[in-house]
């Protein structure tokens, strides 16, 4: 008898003492598996009372962040508990297929169309081979938060369409523009006044580094790194959240930005982007307008802390709305390990707002009361 309940007391004990129950930036982040979380780029979904985390799942290596496997899910109730809810986008076998394994795909997010009842998971693809040369957006489909989701089209956006924000006399090019020497003053000129949006023009503008963002009134926008990653767009999706209207902005054109995360608060938004350095970090940047088509402030770098020049060594990947907490939200970056990619870590932190501006505190551990503390 005297074993039966020690086994069991035990147990409870185990139980209660795996459960995480604070944020360790940068730390292995054991899912209920006991297995470091596998869900990079990623983010995140709140439906009827639990969280799904979608992101990209590495594999060990150097070859580890090409999709071999495709995206994985995670929900969670608390934040801080995630179970592997499996993959939910798989890298399909068919060579023929626009997402064949070898073909990468990243930063994947999920938004609900409350019309059409669908979950829309819209991510950056290039084609198998061509490194990053396709520079698309994609979309996939399901009927339920967990999967699957079924491939069903990648696009170059903006096909032939002009943005909001583009002076009349920048349609047409100018003379030698292709000549410019790159980085020159003339050439940074040049794209600032839409020299790769006119290149682009016919083909569909490029997509890399993205995320999506569902308005209030429900509208939604992709906002992607486009013009070879100089120049962020901020396009209009249709209703059915599956293809572009034809609204279209830039956003710091010339500013060389990756890596877009968004959040509103009090009715102004607010977009935290990082530099372009491949998978190295770099300082990241703050930006905020009355309108999501601009135009955009730019309020500098966030970060406060020890390597704050460096985003703590990680790079933005999405910003959390938290459920139950009005206008509280949790910035969440990747630690790249480009070496071995599945061991890359999560920075989780959260976001305050002081003159205006969001600041990202750099914190060794915290909790969901750290919210309650800075009201
Ligand atoms: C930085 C991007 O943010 C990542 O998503 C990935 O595309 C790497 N660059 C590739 O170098």
């Amino acid at each position: 008898m005297r074993l039966k309940y020690s086994i069991i007391i035990s147990f409870i004990c185990a139980i209660m003492f795996s459960q995480n129950k604070e944020f360790e930036p940068g730390k292995e982040w054991k899912d209920t598996d006991g297995v470091h979380i596998n869900a990079h780029g990623g983010g995140i979904l709140f439906v009827d009372g639990t969280y799904y985390w979608y992101g990209e799942h590495k594999t060990e290596g150097k070859g580890g962040n090409t999709s071999l496997v495709g995206f994985s899910c995670y929900s969670s109730k608390d934040l801080y508990n995630w179970k592997n809810e499996g993959i939910v986008l798989k890298a399909e076998e068919n060579p023929n297929s626009e997402i064949t394994k070898g073909c990468i795909m990243e930063r994947p997010k999920v938004i609900f169309n409350e019309k059409t009842k669908k979950y829309l998971m819209w991510f950056h693809l290039e084609l198998k081979n061509q490194g990053y040369n396709a520079a698309k957006a994609a979309v996939a489909i399901s009927d339920n938060p967990k999967g699957p989701f079924k491939f069903y089209k990648s696009y170059r956006p903006n096909k032939g369409v002009w943005p909001m924000n583009f002076k009349e006399e920048n349609k047409t090019s100018s003379p030698n523009e292709d000549k410019l020497k790159s980085w020159s003053s003339e050439w940074l000129t040049a794209v600032n006044d839409g020299m790769l949006v006119r290149r682009d023009f016919k083909k569909g503008q490029m997509s890399r580094d993205m995320t999506v963002y569902v308005d209030e009134n429900q509208k939604a926008y992709l906002i992607h790194s486009s013009e070879d990653n100089l120049t962020l767009h901020i396009s209009e999706l249709t209703d059915d959240y599956l293809d572009f209207t034809e609204k279209w902005a830039r956003m710091a054109p010339a500013g060389h930005n990756e890596a877009p995360a968004i959040f509103k608060k009090e009715g102004i938004y607010y977009m935290i982007t990082s530099g372009c350095t491949g998978w190295d970090p770099n300082e990241a940047r703050s930006f905020s307008s009355k309108s999501i088509f601009g135009p955009w402030k730019s309020l500098g770098n966030p970060c406060i802390g020890e390597d704050a020049g460096l985003t703590f060594h990680s790079q933005s990947t999405y910003i959390l709305p938290i459920f139950g907490k009005k206008d509280q939200f949790i910035f969440m970056a990747d630690r790249w390990k480009p070496e071995n990619p599945i061991d890359g870590s999560y920075i989780w932190l959260p976001i305050t707002i002081t003159n205006e501006k969001p600041v990202l505190k750099w914190a060794e551990k915290w909790n969901l009361n750290a919210f309650t503390e800075n009201q």
